[in-house]
């Protein structure tokens, strides 16, 4: 399939069994179940413009919006997307206040389209740690949106790989102490239950912008046989087409999870 992607992103056509839209060029059938992206490059986005970084996450945040409408189209089971990082609290106070700020702009201005699309809202990470009042927000999306039956959208707020996978190993550790389960019960679905994307299928395809080629923390134990997919272009960049070209790339990939093709 050597179809120039932009032709495939402008041509879509008629929708698919399941009322989702199909673009041309892309196999109905393999579409990704998860995909999960890595947000990043605001900051490079803004510095190349000459801008301060809160427009470049401004900008980002802006970009997201078109990123889940397609990813619904496309019948994508699960968006997840990672938007700050147990690290990134790092960053100047003033940075992470913003992020903060954006996040929380993001669920009051979008929570009533997601609903209206179906879209199902679902946050990983140590939510706790949140302000009260994004915390309230963060469990009213959820509820608002909990019967919905269209596309997961799952963001990770100060979100870690390591940071669950301990999370995961105290909460088996306490039922062991309670005798609630024996350790030689414990096997890879008793980990990925106690994960925070529990019930959800792993990432599929796994998308990072902005040049670097890392996970960064991101879903370490999920990511174990994710399609990788990296890209120059920085996330407030990150146009519908890329997705498409994301996915269209992941159907042209030969998975083995270790076995043989054929
Ligand atoms: C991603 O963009 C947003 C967060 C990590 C919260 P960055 O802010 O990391 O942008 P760069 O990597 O500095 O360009
Ligand atoms: C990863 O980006 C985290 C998010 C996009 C939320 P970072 O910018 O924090 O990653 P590093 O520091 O370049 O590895
Ligand atoms: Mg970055």
């Amino acid at each position: 399939m050597s179809r120039c992607l932009t032709t495939v992103w402008k041509k879509w056509f008629g929708k698919t069994d399941n009322g989702s839209k199909l673009y041309a060029g892309l196999d109905p059938v393999r579409v990704p179940r998860h995909v999960a992206i890595i947000m990043d490059g605001n900051g490079r986005w803004a510095q190349k413009r000459g801008l301060p970084r809160p427009f470049g996450h401004r900008a980002g945040a802006e970009a997201l919006r078109a990123i889940v409408r397609t990813a619904a189209e496309l019948g994508v089971g699960v968006l997840t997307t990672y938007a700050f990082s147990t690290e990134n609290w790092k960053r100047p106070a003033e940075e992470v206040d913003l992020l903060m700020k954006l996040f929380s702009d993001y669920l009051d201005n979008e929570i009533d389209e997601l609903g209206a699309n179906g879209i199902r809202l679902r946050f990983s990470g140590q939510t706790d740690a949140l302000s009260p009042g994004l915390r309230a927000k963060i469990a009213q999306a959820e509820a608002t949106t909990a019967a919905n039956g269209g596309l997961v959208l799952n963001i990770a707020v100060n979100y870690g790989g390591r940071a669950e996978i301990t999370r995961a190993v105290r909460l088996i550790a306490a039922d062991v102490a309670s005798g609630a389960l024996a350790p030689g019960d414990i096997d890879e679905a008793t980990i990925s239950r106690h994960m925070y994307t529990a019930g959800l299928p792993d990432p599929d395809l796994l998308i990072r912008p902005a040049g670097d080629q890392r996970l960064s923390n991101f879903l370490l134990w999920q990511a174990a046989y994710a399609e990788f997919w990296f890209t120059d272009i920085n996330w407030p960049d990150f146009r519908p087409e890329h997705l498409i070209a994301a996915v269209a790339d992941f159907q042209r990939r030969d998975r083995r999870f270790g076995g043989l093709t054929r």
